[in-house]
C-alpha cells in the first residue's frame, strides 16, 4: 500500500473509488452470497487502507465511501454503483441518409474496400430505461440503472422481482453483465394507472414513467406489484466472449434465458436494414410496447472494438428515431426567459395537449426570428410536435397572418430591467445585467451544481432560491462556505439536521473533484461537458487552462487542442480575460480544489509524445490512427513543427514529410507504426 503522505489528490481520489468498489463487492460476497471471495484480513487491510487515506484527505470522503456504512444494509436500495464498464448512449439518425452517412463513416474508419459488405443488427428502440445485470458464478449478483453513464444506482433487489430476468444462468461464464431495458407493456401500463386512480395514487404520464417510477423504489415489494418486463439487448463486462458477432452473441443470450426484442435482425446491407426499419415503424402502432425508433449495431464484434467511441455514444452503433409526433392546440401566452448567459428566450405557454403519450404544455419558441417567422401571437392555433427527448416546438401557425405586425423586440431584461441587446450579426437578444441580474446568477448557480457539472446532491433549484435570497450564497465559490451558516439554516422551517449534514457532506465531497467537470461548470460559452474535458485534459489542470489562456499565445495554443475552434478558444480566452472571473475562479480553485486531470491511456514508450499522421494510410483510416495514438498516451496533431516526435508517413506524403526530413524528426512507415500499436 502507498503511504497516503506520499500520494497527490488525484491518486487518492482514484484508489478511494477503487476501494470503494472493491470493498462493496466482497461486502455482497459475504453477506449476501455467503462465498467470500479473500481472507477477513485482507478485507481488513482494504478497509485500513481506505481509512488512512481518508484521514489524509478528508475532503475526498466519498457518498458510498465503506467508513460510511454501518455493518452491511444488504443491498441497500438506490445506492450508487460504479458501472465495471460504462453504459454508453447511442448517436441519433433522423433520415435514411444519416443511416447510409453512418455506415459510410464506419467503412472509412475501418479503411473497408467498396465490396466489403458492412453487415448490421438492426432492432427496436425500446422506450424503457437501461439496465446492466451483473452474473458472477451463473448467479445474479447486482443489478443496476444506467445513471450517469459511469454511475448508476443499485437496484438488484428490485431486479429480482422481474419474472424476464433469470436468478440463475446455465453455462454463463464466470462474470457476466446483461444489458438491455426493463420497460412496461402499454396495456400494463393502462391498468396499473386505472388502478393508481383508485386508489389515489401516482398517475405516471407514460408507460416509460411508470417503468422507471416503478423500477426505481426503494422498497423492492412495490416493485414486485409492478408488471415490469426486460429485453436483452447488449452485454458490458464478460470474462470470456463466446462469440465473434453481435446477432450471435444475441442468439446467445436468448438461448441463457433472456428475451430478445420481436423483429431483432441481422442485415446483409444497408437497405435491408432500412427496410427493417419501414417494417418495424409500420407495426409500431400495434406493438404492444412503445418503441422510439431502430438500433443499428456492426455484427463484427472485432469491427466494434476497433471503431470503440466518441465521447459517450459507441461508433459502431446508431438509433434511428422515427419522425416526430405532431398535435394543434392553443398558444395561450408568450413569456420570455433569461438564460445562465443572459440569452432571452421566448417560450409559449400552451392550453395542454397530449402528443405521442405526454401532456405538452410549454414549447421553445428559440429565438425572435421563429416567432417573426411564424408571425405568433397569444391567442392563435399552433401545429406542435416532440421528437424523442428534445423540447416540444411549434411546427406551424394556423392563424397564420401574413400583414401582422411582427412580436415586439424586448428592449430590457425582463427579469432585472437592464437593456437588452442584440449583438452584431447574432439573433439572440441578450441581457446585459451580467451578474446584477437575479436570473443570470440563478442559472448560473444552477449549472453549477447539476449533474453533468459538480453533481450536487440536495442543491436544487429550491434551495439555491433559497440561500440567493437569503443573500449566502451569491457566485460558485460561495457553495463552499455554506457550512457556516450552518446553525441559522438548522433553525430555518424546511430543515433538519440530517437534510442539512447530507447538503454538507454533498458539497465537501465535491472538493478535489473532476476538473473537466468543474471547468463546464463555470458556464464558459460554448465550453461543453466534451470540451471541457479535451481542455484540461489537454492541459492538465484547470489553472495551467488559465496560464495558457493568459499567455501571448493562448489562441495559438487553445487551437491546438483537438476539438478546439477559434470560437471556443476565443470564448475561453475572454473568460479568463475578465477580472471578475479570474477573481472567482481563484476562489474555487482554493475552496473547491479540483483534482488534476488522471488520464486513462496506456503508458507506453510514445507516451506525451506528439505525432502527425500524413500521406494515405491503407490499412487504418486516420482517424483511427489517431485514436490509437492518443491510446498509446501521445498526441495526434495536424501539422508538423519542432514539437513533433514522430511523422508516421504513408504513399503521397508531401510537404510534411519534407519538413520533418527537414527538422531531423523521425519518420515511419504505417507498417512501423502498426508494429509499435502493437507492442503496446
Ligand atoms: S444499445 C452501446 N439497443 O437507448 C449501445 N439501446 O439512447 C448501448 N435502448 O441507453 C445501447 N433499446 O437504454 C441499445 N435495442 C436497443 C435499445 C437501446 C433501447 C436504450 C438504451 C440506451 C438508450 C440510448
Amino acid at each position: 500500500m502507498t503511504d497516503p503522505a506520499k500520494m497527490t489528490e488525484a491518486e487518492a481520489a482514484n484508489r478511494l473509488m477503487r476501494l470503494a468498489r472493491e470493498i462493496a463487492r466482497h461486502d455482497a460476497a459475504y453477506h449476501d452470497r455467503d462465498d467470500p471471495e479473500i481472507s477477513d484480513a485482507d478485507y481488513d487491510a482494504l478497509v485500513a487502507e481506505n481509512k488512512a487515506i481518508e484521514a489524509a484527505f478528508p475532503h475526498l470522503v466519498r457518498d458510498d465511501s465503506p467508513s460510511k456504512k454501518v455493518g452491511h444494509v444488504p443491498s441497500s436500495p438506490l445506492s450508487k454503483v460504479t458501472h465495471a464498464q460504462a453504459m454508453l448512449s447511442l448517436d441519433n439518425a433522423f433520415s435514411d441518409d444519416d443511416v447510409r452517412e453512418f455506415v459510410a463513416r464506419v467503412r472509412r474508419f475501418l479503411s473497408l474496400n467498396e465490396d466489403e459488405p458492412v453487415v448490421l443488427t438492426a432492432e427496436p428502440k425500446i422506450d424503457g430505461l437501461s439496465c446492466s445485470l451483473r452474473y458472477e458464478g451463473g448467479k445474479l449478483v447486482l443489478a443496476a440503472t444506467r445513471g450517469d453513464g459511469t454511475v448508476g444506482e443499485d437496484v438488484t433487489a428490485n431486479a429480482r422481482t422481474i419474472g424476464d430476468i433469470p436468478e440463475t444462468l446455465k453455462g454463463a461464464p464466470d462474470v457476466l453483465e446483461v444489458r438491455g431495458e426493463v420497460y412496461m407493456a402499454k396495456e400494463d401500463f393502462a391498468s396499473l394507472n386505472a388502478r393508481q386512480e383508485e386508489a389515489g395514487g401516482k398517475i405516471f404520464a407514460n408507460p416509460r414513467n411508470a417503468a422507471a417510477g416503478s423500477f426505481r423504489q426503494k422498497d423492492a415489494s412495490v416493485t414486485a406489484s409492478r408488471p415490469l418486463r426486460f429485453y436483452v439487448h447488449g452485454w458490458g463486462e464478460i470474462s470470456a466472449v463466446p462469440r465473434d458477432t453481435q446477432a450471435q452473441m444475441v442468439a446467445w443470450l436468448e438461448g441463457l434465458g433472456f428475451p430478445v426484442a420481436d423483429y431483432f435482425k441481422r442485415c446483409e446491407s444497408v437497405d435491408e436494414a432500412l427496410a427493417v426499419y419501414a417494417e418495424i415503424g409500420s407495426a409500431r402502432a400495434g406493438l404492444s410496447y412503445d418503441i422510439d425508433g431502430v438500433v443499428y449495431k456492426v455484427d463484427r464484434l472485432d469491427w466494434q472494438e476497433r471503431l470503440g467511441k466518441v465521447a459517450k455514444a459507441p461508433r459502431w452503433a446508431l438509433a434511428h428515431k422515427f419522425p416526430a409526433e405532431q398535435a394543434e392546440t392553443t398558444l395561450n401566452a408568450i413569456e420570455i426567459q433569461v438564460g445562465r448567459t443572459g440569452k432571452l428566450t421566448p417560450v409559449g405557454r400552451l392550453e395542454p395537449v397530449g402528443v405521442g403519450g405526454v401532456i405538452v404544455s410549454n414549447v421553445t419558441l428559440h429565438n425572435f426570428d421563429e416567432i417573426d417567422r411564424h408571425r405568433l401571437r397569444a391567442g392563435d392555433r399552433v401545429k406542435i410536435q416532440r421528437a424523442g427527448d428534445v423540447i416540444p416546438q411549434v411546427v406551424e401557425n394556423l392563424d397564420y397572418d401574413d400583414s401582422r405586425e411582427p412580436y415586439p423586440r424586448p428592449q430590457a431584461c425582463p427579469e432585472c430591467d437592464s437593456e437588452a441587446v442584440a449583438e452584431e450579426g447574432e439573433v439572440d437578444i441578450r441581457c446585459t445585467g451580467g451578474l446584477i441580474c437575479p436570473a443570470q446568477r440563478f442559472e448560473r448557480l444552477k449549472h453549477f451544481v447539476s449533474r453533468g457539472a459538480m453533481d450536487i446532491d440536495g442543491l436544487g433549484a429550491k434551495s439555491i432560491e433559497e440561500f440567493l435570497e437569503l443573500g449566502w450564497i451569491r457566485k460558485p465559490s460561495d457553495i463552499f462556505t455554506l457550512r457556516e451558516h450552518r446553525d441559522e439554516l438548522l433553525a430555518r422551517e424546511g430543515w433538519q439536521e440530517k437534510s442539512v449534514d447530507n447538503l454538507l457532506a454533498a458539497i465537501d465531497a465535491r472538493r478535489g473533484f473532476d476538473p473537466g467537470r468543474f471547468l463546464f461548470g463555470l458556464g464558459i460559452r460554448h465550453v461543453g461537458a466534451v470540451t471541457a474535458k479535451d481542455l484540461v485534459k489537454a492541459f492538465g489542470s484547470v489553472a495551467a487552462l488559465e496560464e495558457a489562456a493568459r499567455s501571448d499565445n493562448a489562441l495559438e495554443q487553445l487551437v491546438n487542442v483537438d476539438g478546439v475552434g477559434e470560437v471556443v478558444a476565443q470564448a475561453v480566452i475572454d473568460f479568463f480575460h475578465e477580472p471578475h472571473n479570474r477573481e472567482e475562479v481563484a476562489l474555487l480553485l482554493k475552496r473547491a480544489a479540483p483534482a488534476d486531470y488522471v488520464s486513462d491511456v496506456q503508458d507506453t514508450a510514445w507516451s506525451g509524445k506528439t505525432i502527425v499522421f500524413t500521406g494515405k494510410l491503407e490499412s487504418v483510416s486516420r482517424d483511427e490512427a489517431k485514436a490509437q495514438a492518443e491510446r498509446m498516451g501521445a498526441k495526434a496533431a495536424g501539422s508538423v513543427s519542432s514539437k513533433t516526435d514522430l511523422l508516421v508517413a504513408g504513399p503521397g506524403a508531401g510537404s510534411k514529410l519534407k519538413k520533418a526530413q527537414g527538422l531531423g524528426i523521425q519518420v515511419m512507415s504505417e507498417e512501423e507504426w502498426l508494429a509499435e500499436v502493437a507492442k503496446a
